[in-house]
């Protein structure tokens, strides 16, 4: 039985104003996908295992089985498949868990049948795994996880492109993750919320903040980076689903961090920071925002990830 196994890290998305445009790859967790051909001309058939049970194993409903389910299609492969998937990243609290299986999936299934996919291509395939937990397609966390360090996802008509940056070596993030239950499809609900329609004034402070945080990677200046995270669009429509969302955020300030905001579609929230010498203090502060409102959480000090690997 010939496999291939890939590593995918978890990641943030949006930061702040870069709503399904922008993606950071964290060094906190990953996940661990094997792929395995285990009969050929099976008829294509799809197996999951999941250490996680919670998740589903249906390909039609699990990240990594839709990104596999495609690409096996587009290259018209009929084997039978078996997928092994060990997650580190935790699924349901937005750091890209369904995508670092993804992006693990799509990676160790290109490894296995040598099909040379160009990364651009890979993060699509990768995509496609998000409409497991999204509903739809998008490329932030995929991007992120599959690439490493700071990505800008193109929206384009035909094909996104995605543009990396190499992040500061300076640049800390914390992350707190409440111990919250968590809906199914949780990312579709909180994108739920979203307004249809928004006032041109926030589009236009949103806009400035993303450039400045574009400019500050493209600067390798952590300082500019934070001065961009601020968003009156995406947060205040969600920061309800977030009990402890204002202690979280004025705690992390307060202690020291340059910006916070919430991490993808929630419920983790992400500070950044400029050297990690205050990482502890932010974090402990950002755990008793949580507490306040009577909710434990985790806590993570990590660095920006050179994105997923294949593992030997
Ligand atoms: N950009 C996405 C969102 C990230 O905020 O809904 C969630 O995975």
């Amino acid at each position: 039985m010939k496999s291939c196994s890939a590593a995918a890290p978890c990641s943030t998305a949006n930061l702040g104003p870069g709503y399904d445009v922008f993606g950071l790859a964290l060094d906190a967790l990953e996940d661990k996908v094997k792929v395995s051909r285990t009969y050929p001309d099976g008829g294509g058939r799809i197996t999951i295992k999941n250490s996680d049970q919670a998740i589903p194993s249906m390909p039609e409903s699990n990240s990594a089985g839709l990104v596999v389910k495609k690409m096996m299609q587009d290259f018209e492969i009929s084997d039978s498949t078996e997928i092994e998937v060990t997650k580190g990243v935790p699924s349901g609290y937005g750091v890209g868990s369904s995508a670092a299986s993804a992006a693990a999936a799509a990676m160790a299934f290109n490894a296995l049948y040598d099909l040379r996919i160009d990364r651009n291509r890979l993060v699509e395939y990768a995509a496609e795994g998000e409409v497991a937990s999204a509903g739809t397609k998008h490329y932030d966390n995929v991007s992120a996880s599959l690439l490493g360090g700071f990505v800008i996802c193109r929206v384009a008509s035909d094909r996104t492109q995605f543009i990396r940056l190499e992040p500061p070596e300076d640049l800390v993030l914390v992350v707190a993750v409440p111990c919250l239950e968590v809906p199914k499809k949780k990312t579709e609900v909180a994108r739920s919320v979203l307004p249809k329609m928004v006032p041109l004034k926030d589009v236009v402070y949103n806009i400035s903040g993303a450039a400045t945080i574009v400019a500050g990677f493209a600067l390798k200046d952590v300082e500019t980076i934070t001065r961009g995270i601020d968003d009156v669009i995406i947060e205040s429509a969600r920061k309800h689903l977030i009990p402890g969302y204002d202690s979280v955020k004025q705690n992390a300030i307060s202690a020291g961090a340059l910006a916070v905001t919430i991490s993808g579609a929630g419920p983790s929230m992400i500070a950044f920071l400029k050297t990690n010498k205050n990482a502890k203090t932010v974090a402990a502060a950002m755990a008793n925002g949580f507490k306040d409102t009577g909710v434990e959480s985790r806590t993570f000090v990590c660095r920006a990830s050179k994105g997923a690997r294949l593992l030997t």
